[in-house]
């Protein structure tokens, strides 16, 4: 059985910088024609200014006659200026305006601690501008059960700011929740859109200890349980044009990882067409496929569909154990595994 889409864009990724950056690009490039890049990098891109600079960086370490194309996302802090947002939108290379809440994920440490007040003046400003706001939607108060953060960032922030500023569209970045679902789903369509990862549709949380500690399943938000999974497949083989593709593919050395105190990220861009499309099959969805991998994300951000193709082949393949470079070792999610589903480059 052959599938042949229109090329994807990958609306949530983690490019980082360096060698690390070199290393795995390749592997984004290969599947995607566009992605929106994280900004979560150290020191963060929180200026247009780095925004280009890190465009620049990323586009040479390209491989050779590649056509991927970055699309880059500012850092949103306290400090944050509407001008800033002004640079954003004109140099024409910035898409969104990242929001972490301070201290909810990996180099989020400079993120937001005063949305509705410090930060209010740039929300404005990127309605007058057209750049949406994409949310790591989890509360760091370290009282909250972690896997409840994203059901209170909901409650806590999420609908009063839709209240208070309707005009603002938001992208839900990772949702992992039936809570999550029912928030999108009851917004504008249009306004309020959220991406989906491999691993939130394909694992729950049982995924984190199966057999012992896993921590190549560890990412943020953490797994959930299995009735959020289910709801989040719902929500993305029905059809709706809210819930677009995102890999969240967020690379860490293998030593990184396999320690006393893990990082939360997993790299999953070699695999993530091959698991969508096993998710898709088994909800009897595939006719669903290509619009959540390929049309939804860039109707929500206002740019043309790609016009290339690509071929998905139902034919096993072996995800490698290991992927080794001049730096140190990267695991990718379901290493070692058999995906059935093979990415066919023509
Ligand atoms: C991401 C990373 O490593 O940068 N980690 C993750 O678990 N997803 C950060 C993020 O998106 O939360
Ligand atoms: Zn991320």
């Amino acid at each position: 059985m052959e599938l042949s889409i229109t090329q994807p864009d990958d609306w949530h990724l983690h490019l980082r910088d360096g060698d690390l950056l070199e290393g795995v690009i390749p592997h984004s490039a290969k599947h995607f024609g566009r992605a929106i890049v994280m900004p979560n990098l150290k020191p963060p891109i929180t200026t247009t200014a780095a925004a280009l600079a890190y465009r620049e960086s990323i586009l040479k370490a390209l491989p050779k006659d590649s056509s991927f194309t970055p699309l880059m996302t500012l850092y949103l802090t306290d400090m944050t200026s509407p001008d800033e947002i002004k640079r954003a939108k004109k140099s024409g290379a910035v898409y969104g305006v990242k929001l972490y809440p301070a201290g909810a994920t990996t180099n989020s440490q400079d993120g937001v601690t005063d949305l509705f007040g410090k930060c209010f003046p740039v929300l404005e400003e990127m309605v007058e501008q057209d750049l949406p706001l994409l949310v790591h939607g989890e509360v760091t108060d370290p009282n909250v059960d972690i896997f409840d953060r994203e059901k209170v960032y909901i409650e806590t922030i999420l609908v009063p700011l839709v209240q208070k500023l309707p005009q603002l569209k938001i992208v839900m970045e990772h949702i992992t929740t039936m809570d999550a679902v029912k928030f999108v789903m009851s917004c504008k369509e249009g306004s309020v859109g959220a991406t989906v990862t491999p691993q939130h549709l394909i694992l729950n949380r049982n995924a984190l200890f199966q057999g012992g500690l896993q921590p190549h399943n560890y990412c943020l938000p953490v797994l959930k349980r299995e009735i959020h999974r289910q709801a989040i497949v719902s929500a993305v083989t029905s059809g709706s044009k809210r819930f677009f593709l995102g890999t969240d593919s967020a690379p860490h050395e293998k030593r990184k990882k396999e320690c006393a105190c893990g990082c939360a990220g997993i790299f999953n861009a070699p695999v993530a067409l091959s698991v969508y499309a096993k998710v898709f099959e088994e909800a009897g969805a595939l006719d669903k496929l290509e619009a959540f991998t390929s049309f939804n994300g860039s109707d929500f951000y206002g740019l043309p569909r790609n016009k290339s193709k690509l071929t998905l082949k139902k034919a096993p393949w072996k995800v490698p154990e290991l992927l080794s470079f001049p730096f140190g070792d990267i695991v990718p999610m379901f290493a070692g595994g058999t995906l059935e589903w093979e990415v066919s480059l023509n």
